[in-house]
């Protein structure tokens, strides 16, 4: 399985433009007071599903061949991934099974029971979903959609960084969160093509850094996986993403669940924008390090907005709307 190339991105940037028009990228002067740098938020929570994952889930599900189209497909996820195979399953009238884990976020199933899929809870975490989904695609003779591990949604979800560099083609660095890793390979794949100056930053929270953790030993690692921030919390390094971040990311961070919260509180003050906890987390390894990001032009990318009710209610309690700088918790590139 090879990445996508450049060409590859722009040709699925053609194909998704009848369907997404581009999402907006704000400068904010209350958010670079706040951080002290000049923050860009590409705001992918604007996308009809409230999620940059949609741009995958249309490239992937157009090029199916009408066999597959008929047979459906399955997909595991915490909630993005699922809304947008389900959008995408509707657009191209496309069977879809959904497996979430136990207990997701109610906002993200209602939405993927709307969109018409059917959706089938199991385990405790995604990675419990995961084998459960595979099986449940053998049984019924459905594709089966791997979150990062498809170089379809690649090359779908790289086209928010194609976009993002003609709107800003001056960055100094992109901080990207990052679960399964196919956003943070997709703008490692573009920036090395049309902005290399700019650092490509991965993020994931540090309840969960199985990515994290891949990246910096170069092997594909399992870890515990108990971060609350749907998207960022998955268990095990995915290998298609790890390879592209291996040659290109130039850091990977980790911050902590309450940091994250402290970074949606943010960008509700000061940018408007009602994220959820993985469409902060880029935010907050910026607030978390103001050192680095002083007086430079650095893009944050608002993944997605679907928060549940009580992340809202959490993000805007008294607790959490201190922004502190600490020290993100891994700072370097590994040798
Ligand atoms: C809002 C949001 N941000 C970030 C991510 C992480 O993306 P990826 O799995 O491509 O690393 C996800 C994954 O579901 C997500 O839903």
């Amino acid at each position: 399985m090879e990445p996508p190339t450049l060409a590859d991105v722009l040709d699925t940037q053609r194909l998704l433009a009848p369907y997404l028009p581009p999402t907006p990228t704000w400068n904010y002067p209350a958010l670079d007071a706040a951080a002290g740098a000049t923050v860009f938020v590409k705001h992918e929570n604007t996308q009809p599903t409230g999620a940059f994952k949609v741009r995958g889930g249309i490239a992937l599900l157009s090029r199916l061949d009408p066999a597959e189209r008929e047979r459906g497909v399955v997909g595991y996820s915490t909630g993005n991934h699922a809304q947008s195979l389900a959008y995408a399953a509707r657009l191209f009238g496309v069977p879809c099974t959904i497996v979430m884990p136990e207990h997701p976020n109610p906002a993200k199933a209602d939405a993927v029971r709307r969109l018409g899929a059917e959706l089938v809870e199991h385990g405790a975490t995604f990675d419990d979903a995961a084998p459960y989904a595979r099986a449940l695609a053998d049984e019924r003779g459905m594709r089966l959609v791997s979150a990062a591990n498809e170089p379809a949604i690649i090359a779908g979800v790289a086209t928010a960084y194609t976009e993002l560099f003609a709107q800003q083609p001056h960055l100094d660095a992109v901080v990207v969160p990052v679960g399964s890793g196919s956003g943070a390979a997709a703008a490692c794949l573009v920036a090395s093509a049309l902005a290399p100056q700019c650092e490509v930053i991965a993020v994931q929270a540090a309840d969960s850094p199985a990515a994290h953790d891949s990246w910096r030993s170069g092997e594909l690692l399992r870890r515990p996986n108990r971060t609350a921030v749907e998207g960022l919390a998955t268990g095990s390094g995915f290998a298609l993403p790890q390879r592209v971040l291996r040659e290109r990311l130039a850091d990977f961070v980790l911050v902590d669940d309450d940091q994250i919260a402290a970074a949606q509180w943010c960008l509700l003050r000061d940018a408007h924008t009602l994220a959820e906890g993985a469409g902060a987390a880029a935010l907050a390894v910026v607030l978390a390090d103001p050192d680095r990001f002083a007086g430079r032009r650095v893009a944050v990318v608002c993944t997605g907005g679907n928060a549940s009710e009580a992340e809202i209610l959490r993000c805007s309690s008294p607790g959490t709307r201190t922004i502190t700088a600490a020290p993100a918790l891994a700072l370097s590139r590994p040798s």
